[in-house]
């Protein structure tokens, strides 16, 4: 079955790119098909919902990008310094952190900012989002790790863990998250926010992605994607990716095997086929020179998979909620400015704290 997909990656070089998949069997082809130069510094972060893509920089800003409609809609400007990490919570939220210390939730619909946490008191280095919606961990250079309730927006654990933490990732089933600390790997388990083991990467760690709930990709300072297997922390699989060190790395499940995705300072995304069960060396099926130093990559599909579902939905729904409520109340010392689009592109900055929706 042909898979509809879009790979997106930002660069050192300001520049957003799209690539249009196109599926076969083993042999994968990825043609441009937009580019997306919205910022006015180097892209840092990227993520994808159904409808959008949306780019951090160290320009300040979140860039948005309706894939629906092919056209570039609007920024979100709220934070003062780079944005560090985006992520989309189903279609309805998007979570935003930064060198500001800031951890904010927008609303999609409007592109709201319904709530900002002063989360660390250096900067959010990494967030991540557990599958039920209700709970964030961030990561920030106070060398804590922070459990966030999303429902009331309120910290619910504070945990010091003695070096600052780049990444931070609940696993797909939410049972176990891993930390991650140079080339260090800690695996925590839920129940306990304990360590159940740790792994070192030979180099330095620049991104990571859960494959299935037991296996981890891991991409570092050197031309090596490798497999660690978290029950046991332990490695399982290593294979050459690129030239050069590998930036980012994501992944998406296609029928009955997982497809990795790797991008490169060399400027080539790659796409690799791995078979869970099997676990053989992966087979490249395609790869694309964007002829960039990519910094940053995300996987756009139309229809989010089946994972994604009806448990999901509820409670963002919920959450849509209980954050609508406490924004009625925020509403008097919060105002929304929607930007005329034919004014020019223009970066605003402290709007005495107030959040500036351009559209
Ligand atoms: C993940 O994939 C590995 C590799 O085949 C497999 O052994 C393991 O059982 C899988 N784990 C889960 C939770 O599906
Ligand atoms: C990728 O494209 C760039 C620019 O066209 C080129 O200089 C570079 O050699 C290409 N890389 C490879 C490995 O062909």
């Amino acid at each position: 079955m042909a898979a509809v997909l879009e790979l997106i990656a930002g660069s050192y070089e300001q520049i957003t790119f799209g690539y249009r998949v196109k599926t076969g069997e083993n042999d994968w082809t990825a043609k441009p098909d937009f580019t997306h130069h919205a910022h006015t510094a180097s892209v840092s972060a990227v993520a994808a919902s159904e409808r959008f893509v949306v780019t951090g920089s160290k320009d300040e800003t979140i860039q948005l990008y309706d894939m629906k409609k092919r056209t570039e809609h609007g920024a979100l400007l709220h934070h003062e310094g780079t944005i560090s990490c985006l992520e989309f919570y189903g279609t309805s939220h998007l979570l935003s952190g930064g060198e500001d210390g800031l951890l904010c939730v927008w609303s999609t619909k409007k592109w709201e900012c319904m709530t900002t946490i002063k989360a660390h008191k250096g900067h959010v280095t990494s967030l991540s989002v557990h599958p039920s919606g209700k709970l964030a961990l961030t990561v920030g250079t106070d060398k804590t790790l922070r459990t966030w309730n999303l429902i009331n927006g309120r910290s619910a654990f504070i945990k010091n863990i003695k070096q600052n933490a780049h990444i931070v990732r609940w696993s797909p089933d939410g049972d176990r998250y891993v930390v991650v600390v140079n080339d260090k790997i800690d695996i925590y388990k839920l129940e306990t926010a304990s360590v159940t083991g740790t792994i070192a990467n030979p180099k330095r760690i620049s991104s990571v992605k859960f494959l299935n709930n037991s296996f981890l990709a891991v991409a570092g300072d050197d031309e090596t994607v490798r497999f660690c297997d978290v029950e046991k922390a332990k490695w399982v699989c290593e294979f050459k990716a690129h030239e050069t060190r590998v930036k980012a790395v994501d992944s998406l499940m296609v029928d009955d095997y997982c497809v990795l995705l790797t991008a490169s300072n060399d400027g080539y995304i790659k796409m690799w086929k791995i078979h869970l069960k099997e676990l053989e060396p992966p087979v490249l099926l395609g790869e694309v020179n964007t002829t960039a130093r990519l910094t940053c990559l995300a996987v756009w599909r139309p229809v989010q998979p089946i994972s994604d579902g009806p448990s999901k939905a509820a409670t963002s729904e919920e959450l849509t909620q209980e954050l609508t409520k406490k924004k009625r109340v925020r509403e008097i010392t919060e105002k929304v400015i929607v930007e005329d689009e034919s004014k020019p592109k223009k970066k605003k900055k402290k709007n005495g704290g107030k959040k500036t929706v351009k559209q």
